[in-house]
């Protein structure tokens, strides 16, 4: 079934400002699926803003995440930048695709419902596993919530 996707607390990792970001990435990738629900047509210069805005706050989070990976020696730290990569890779290739008009409304829903597929996936694993280690391991401060507030 086609429709919008909502956020819900089951994918709360449990770290306040890692899930503010990854709320506004569902709201991102929302308006790009909004957009091909709406009509059987897209349009595609619309469709290259809205992949670029979705890889734009994307290489920011991943910064933020990695950031802390790095400074608190996460042990998943290299796998886990792997993956972030490689969304990042596809990410370009469908801004690409999308720039000499390669991208229909199918194939840029599909790829909506994609992200949101890996996204999930990726949060409630990977993200999850990373925030737990923090929250057990090193002991999630003050100081870092402001870190993370940088980014906004
Ligand atoms: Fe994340």
């Amino acid at each position: 079934m086609e429709r919008n996707i909502v956020w819900t607390d089951k994918l709360k990792v449990g770290i306040k400002e890692i899930d503010k970001q990854h709320k506004i990435f569902y709201k991102f990738v929302n308006h790009l699926l909004d957009e091909c629900l709406a009509s059987r047509e897209i349009d595609p210069d619309n469709t290259r803003k809205r992949i670029s805005k979705i890889r734009t706050f994307a290489v920011k989070h991943f910064h933020s995440e990695e950031s802390l990976m790095s400074e608190f020696n996460y042990p998943y730290f290299k796998e886990h930048r792997e993956k972030h990569r490689d969304i990042l890779d596809r990410l370009m290739e469908y801004k690409i695709r999308a720039e000499y008009r390669e991208l229909d409304r199918d194939s840029t829903l599909k790829f909506a419902y994609f992200l949101i597929e890996w996204f999930s996936n990726q949060t409630l694993n990977d993200d999850l596993k990373l925030a737990n280690y923090l929250t057990k391991e090193v002991g999630f401060g003050r100081k870092l919530i402001i870190k993370l507030h940088e980014f906004f």
